[in-house]
């Protein structure tokens, strides 16, 4: 089976956020499990640096929206781990350095609209009656989040353009319902699609046009990033708006949880790390443990549990709880190191936060992919109080690097973390410690219970050795987009 994935970052090219670890990792377990798998992205400098033997592919594609009188070719090459990757060699749309998202002044791109309209054309053009690539042609186009959101629609849609004897099934996979891209009304005049279309059982939404609902409404299958985020956004609080369409089509929606890459997420051969360890061995860890505090001009200290934070900084990620429970957590002889990049006020609240607590907190500002791998390796705790959590995955690494994490019960947090209530320490199924409520309160009582627990160092080592040996891998996700994959092209024949 043929299946083209179509995302807007692919690790290590381009990152903002897990999906670009997905777009990673699952493709190569697709095709280890025997299907034959080949990413589009948008050509972004990174991307065309960082794909080897780039090559151009097919015809120029003349109609791409946004491009009026150019016509862009797609190019194919080679991602570093192997996999096939086509990249969309459009300048004028993605010729921009940095954030694939946003300006330098931290502004959404204007064009925006146009330009992953471009991005999905570009896709449904592989389906096309000519073809671009002569060599090879989908069964299965598999869309992920807004990027993306209109690669089915224009293939329900377009059948003039895109049209040919089997259409190839679709799927649409939401990493996040809060990013919805959605757009004024008059982004219809752009991306070559009927009028008709402007409408509730259509594109239109909320007196715009809206990519994910495009891709909700027009796609066969539909799949988000774990079983309890497929429930929550059927719900009013957390469908931002989509809940309605998504309960109507339930019957085509399941949740898979993501994988992890334990290629590059293990500590026993991570070289990003200054000491390997293993939950044989657990050695190192200290080793990594003190370097961390180093790094962070935190006081040496074994003894103090060392709490960390690896995500970006923004109200759903709930990091304002941290802010508000870390004066106790310190006076109880915690520790707490942040890295992260978000919103102004949060950034600057941690700042604050590092120099009320010379010596026990430490905050650096930025994203760094070696200090994210140092931090999961050398602290005790992953904080990640989220909101909303579709699926998460630093808490997936934390597991593997035997550093407990503290989450709040919702989303993929909520399908992966065994609370250590004194039932699950003593049956030993706990891997970590979560609480319920969004609340100062509630973050507050957890952070005393994982406190109390530190001081049973048995126990603890105990929980973290068995944390450790969890098998969250790609292969068992991989085999159910298989599944669903074979799903899709029945619905479409
Ligand atoms: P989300 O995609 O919502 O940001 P995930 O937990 O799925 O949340 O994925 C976050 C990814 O981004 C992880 O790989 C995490 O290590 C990484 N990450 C987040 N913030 C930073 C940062 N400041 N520096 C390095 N890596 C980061
Ligand atoms: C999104 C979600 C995150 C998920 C990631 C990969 O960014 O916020 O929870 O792990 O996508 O699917």
């Amino acid at each position: 089976m043929r299946i083209l994935f179509v995302t807007s970052e692919c690790y290590p090219l381009v990152k903002t956020g897990g999906l670009a670890d997905v777009s990673a990792a699952l493709p190569p377990a697709l095709a280890r499990a025997g299907a034959d798998v080949r990413l589009l992205l948008p050509g972004y400098p990174a991307v065309l640096k960082g794909l080897s033997g780039l090559a151009p592919v097919g015809d120029p594609i003349p109609d791409l929206p946004g491009m009026a009188g150019a016509a862009p070719r797609m190019l194919l090459g080679l991602m570093p781990d192997g996999t096939p990757a086509y990249a969309l060699d459009a300048p004028t749309l993605f010729g921009r350095p940095g954030n694939p998202y946003m300006g330098p002044d931290g502004r959404d791109w204007p064009d925006n609209a146009q330009r992953f309209a471009a991005l999905a054309w570009a896709a449904a053009a592989f389906t096309a009656p000519a073809g671009l690539d002569p060599w090879w042609r989908p069964d299965v186009l598999h869309a992920h989040d807004w990027q993306a959101g209109l690669v089915p629609a224009y293939l329900r849609l377009r059948p003039d353009r895109f049209g040919s004897e089997q259409r190839p099934g679709t799927v649409l996979t939401i990493h996040n319902i809060a990013y919805q891209g959605q757009f004024p009304p008059w982004t219809m005049g752009d991306i070559h699609l009927p009028s008709s279309a402007y409408a509730m059982d259509g594109v239109e939404y909320y007196g715009g046009v809206g990519y994910l609902k495009a891709g909700c409404y027009y796609a066969d299958r539909l799949t988000t990033v774990s079983p309890t985020y497929s429930q929550e956004i059927q719900t009013d609080e957390q469908g931002a708006g989509l809940e309605g369409l998504l309960s109507v089509r339930a019957g085509r929606l399941s949740g898979i949880l993501n994988g992890v890459d334990y290629g590059v997420w293990d500590p026993a051969r991570d070289p990003l790390l200054p000491a390997p360890y293993s939950a044989e061995d657990m050695g190192g860890k200290a080793v990594c443990k003190t370097a961390l505090q180093e790094a962070f001009g935190l006081e040496r200290a074994a003894a103090r549990p060392l709490a960390a934070v690896v995500s970006r900084l923004t109200w759903h990620k709930g990091l304002d709880l941290v802010l508000e429970a870390a004066g106790a957590w310190v006076a109880g002889g915690g520790q707490l190191a942040v890295l992260g990049t978000g919103e102004p006020w949060m950034e600057q609240g941690f700042r604050q936060l590092a120099a009320w607590h010379p010596g026990s907190v430490g905050v650096r500002i930025g994203y760094d992919e070696g200090l994210s791998h140092r931090l999961q390796a050398g602290a005790d705790l992953l904080l990640v109080p989220s909101r909303s959590e579709p699926c998460g995955l630093t808490q997936l690494y934390a597991l593997k690097y035997g550093t407990l994490p503290l989450v709040r019960r919702t989303g993929g947090l909520a399908d992966t973390v065994i609370d250590a209530t004194p039932a699950a320490v003593n049956d030993g199924a706990a891997t970590g410690f979560s609480f319920g409520a969004a609340t100062v309160r509630e973050i507050s009582f957890c952070l005393r219970r994982a406190l109390a627990l530190y001081r049973r160092p048995d126990r603890w080592q105990a929980i973290a050795r068995h944390a450790m040996t969890r098998d969250f891998g790609w292969e068992a996700p991989a085999r159910e987009y298989l599944e669903l994959y074979r799903a899709a092209q029945a619905d479409a024949a």
